[in-house]
């Protein structure tokens, strides 16, 4: 009762003082609202770090008996038990929700993106949606930490199955699973770690997915391999456990290097780098793997067929190698198909993510007889708008473009802006009802980091947004309703502002023609440009934009999931403020603020220490309008109703997508629920690049 009443009264203040003084101390900012209440459907039961799975050899191994008879009878496989490594990765079946699976059935996926190529270790995406999540393992695994308290929290082991810190904790030595193989039953070891440090992330002339660099995992460190299975990081700092989220997805999964190599110009003097990148086109098939699915068959526009890893190296307690679904379809279609398919029954698995599609989702699976289950969990997905804050080059802006940045970095710009958004509305032009709710920018609602005392917001304000824009010298000198460029830039002309957005999502596009509408009350003129998630990374990546709007990406909603790009700590980590190529950042000293805030978070280990860095964290980000945020919501889990291990609570995103927090490789369909997708029964995959479709 005490807070609520200091809090109106606060307010109060605030609003009588604001109506008697000038527009500055309107644009003073306040703590954001409470959100609408948006009870989560499912709560995630917390279990102990340890019981979800362990490394260690069974008495007997078992695979599906097509396997058996078809492939190992016939000689054209090794034995199962010669295929495993020593101690494979075993999934304890007390965490399993049904426990032990049997074998069969497909997973039919549909997605928005389309593949580049199989090339991951040097940027090429395969169109999302979770095909790359199936097919690489990374040294450590996160997704599944959703069902772990914050005091028992570090990522769970992987390929790499143990790890030890020296006592001065900056030497951490890893042990690999040993004896793994890839799908090609080419052994994995050390040299497939060192080629994707040394020759992927190290190497200038390469950018692996998720632009991991070489500040990804702190200024100044190094990997060396002792041995074929142990690994030795040098870190400058003391016990950097932080690091340990860097080396799961998507910035530590090393490709194959024995087929990589072949066209790394490195090790090829005959090949370009470009060359290396573009050297696994998208219909090159049985391209080498650690996950447990391998891309098969892929038809353009159509659909990629997966297939199971006949060395797949992990196994459940009673010895069944993993995964229990033998197939794993990629429909080339829509992101909004996919959840029209999920919930027709047509298709088997969606993040519901896009509010336009909320109320027809929940009516239709409110129907008892729905093929799919639906799940609404906490407001992970955000959207922000970046103002670009380079100002010395990256992406080179031309003339317009420059004195654009300029204005980026005037925070007394940034409030106008920030100000001239009515967040309720660009809410409710998504779905109406409690589910949208009014976001300041910073970190998601959603991380347990959270703290609404250190998230400032300013309020929605027109006509203090308009005296800002004034002040900073922005004024319609020609009459037509949009403020010019003050005489001596730019020649005067319109302020012209270009959005880049992502058109593969209808939920982008809503909110970008939104905040265009909002922006042309406050005099300035956005124009859109809208390109398909390929081009919109490119643009992105290489800063080739004045604002972009985008989804939050892992960092603001786990904030310990590539937390060095919650700000600019390296030349090529923040997403709306790089270095130009060659060049050094010219951060303002919020940012640099922001910098040091979040290297001390990442250097400490202790959780106190860390709960406060964030909220300070915060407070710089939403006061100094680091990003500008516009909405966030809740998303929805729709699986259909014949698969089983589906843990109860798993949120559509947090340390990673739901694609990856279901632990698809243990999840099936008992035998009374089976269903009959699958387009390429009892085949495994052909060899590496040989033919289209699987051998048989
Ligand atoms: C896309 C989709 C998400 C999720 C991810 C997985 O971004 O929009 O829902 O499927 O791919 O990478």
């Amino acid at each position: 009762m005490m807070i609520k009443f200091g809090l109106r009264r606060t307010a109060f203040l605030l609003l009588g003082v604001s109506t008697l003084a000038t527009y500055a101390v309107a644009s003073e900012p306040v703590e954001v609202p409470q959100q609408p209440e948006f009870p989560a459907q499912g709560k995630a039961a917390y279990v102990p770090r340890d019981s979800i799975e362990e490394f260690k050899s069974l008495p007997e191994y078992k695979e599906p008996t097509w396997v058996t008879e078809k492939f190992v009878k016939t000689g054209k496989l090794p034995p199962l038990a010669e295929r495993l490594p020593k101690e494979p990765l075993v999934f304890k079946a007390g965490n399993a929700p049904d426990g032990i699976g049997t074998y069969g059935d497909v997973m039919r996926h549909v997605i928005g993106g389309r593949p580049e190529g199989w090339n991951y270790s040097a940027g090429q995406t395969q169109g999302w949606g979770g095909i790359d999540i199936g097919m690489s393992e990374c040294l450590t695994r996160t997704a599944p930490l959703f069902q772990i308290e914050a005091q028992d929290m570090e990522p769970l082991p992987n390929l790499a199955k143990s790890w030890s810190w020296s006592d001065d904790g900056k030497v951490l030595t890893m042990k690999l699973i040993e004896g793994a193989k890839w799908s090609d039953g080419d052994p994995y070891d050390s040299e497939d770690i060192m080629f994707y440090w040394q020759d992927n992330v190290l190497d200038p002339n390469v950018t692996p997915l998720n632009a991991a660099s070489p500040e990804t995992f702190g200024t100044g460190t190094t990997l060396k391999a002792i041995d074929a299975y142990t690994i030795e990081w040098t870190f400058s700092e003391s016990f950097p456990r932080q690091h340990l989220y860097a080396m799961a997805y998507g910035t530590f999964c090393p490709g194959p290097s024995h087929i990589l190599k072949t066209k790394h110009p490195k090790y090829n003097k005959d090949m370009t780098y470009d060359q290396y990148k573009n050297g696994w086109p998208a219909d090159f098939m049985n391209m080498p793997v650690m996950g447990a699915w391998v891309p098969v068959a892929y038809r353009p526009d159509d659909i990629i067929v997966l297939r199971r890893n006949p060395y797949y190296w992990k196994v459940d307690e009673a010895g069944n190698q993993l995964p229990y679904l033998d197939e794993l379809h990629y429909k080339l279609s829509t992101w909004a198909d996919r959840d029209v398919q999920t919930i027709a029954g047509s298709a088997d698995f969606s993040n519901l993510e896009q509010p336009e599609n909320f109320v027809e989702a929940l009516k239709r699976a409110a129907d008892p007889n729905a093929p799919a289950r639906l799940a609404f969990g906490p407001r992970v997905i955000g959207y922000n708008l970046y103002l670009n804050f380079s100002g010395n080059g990256w992406g080179e802006p031309d003339e317009r473009g420059q004195a654009l940045r300029e204005l980026n970095r005037d925070l007394d710009f940034r409030k106008a802006v920030t100000m001239a958004l009515d967040r309720k509305a660009l809410g409710e032009s998504l779905v109406k009802g409690p589910f949208t709710a009014i976001y300041p920018g910073g970190l998601s609602s959603a991380t347990s980091f959270y703290d609404r005392a250190s998230t400032m917001y300013y309020p929605f304000d027109l006509d203090g947004a308009k005296a800002l824009l004034e002040k900073v010298g922005l004024k319609d000198t020609d009459g037509n309703g949009f403020v010019n460029f003050p005489a001596d830039r730019h020649g005067g002309r319109d302020l012209e502002v270009v959005l880049l957005d992502n058109s593969d999502y209808t939920t982008d596009k809503s909110l970008a023609e939104g905040v265009i509408g909002q922006m042309e009350k406050l005099g300035i003129r956005v124009v859109l440009n809208a390109l398909d998630g390929k081009q919109f990374d490119a643009n992105r990546y290489a800063g080739r934009y004045d604002w972009m709007v985008m989804r939050n990406e892992a960092e603001r909603a786990s904030v310990v999931q590539d937390t060095p790009e919650l700000a600019a700590t390296g030349p090529r980590t923040s997403d709306h403020h790089r270095a130009p190529e060659g060049g050094q950042l010219d951060l303002m000293p919020f940012e640099q603020d922001l910098v040091e805030t979040v290297n001390k978070f990442i250097a400490s280990s202790d959780d106190t220490e860390r709960a406060e860095l964030m909220k300070q964290y915060q407070k710089i980000a939403t006061t100094n309008l680091d990003t500008i945020g516009l909405t966030e919501y809740p998303g929805a889990l729709i699986i259909n109703k014949r698969f089983a291990n589906i843990p109860v609570g798993a949120p559509i995103f947090m340390f990673n997508w739901a694609e990856d927090t279901i632990i698809r490789e243990r999840v099936f369909v008992p035998e009374d629920k089976r269903a009959d997708f699958e387009l390429f029964k009892e085949t495994l995959p052909g060899k590496p690049g040989v033919g289209e479709g699987p051998a048989s």
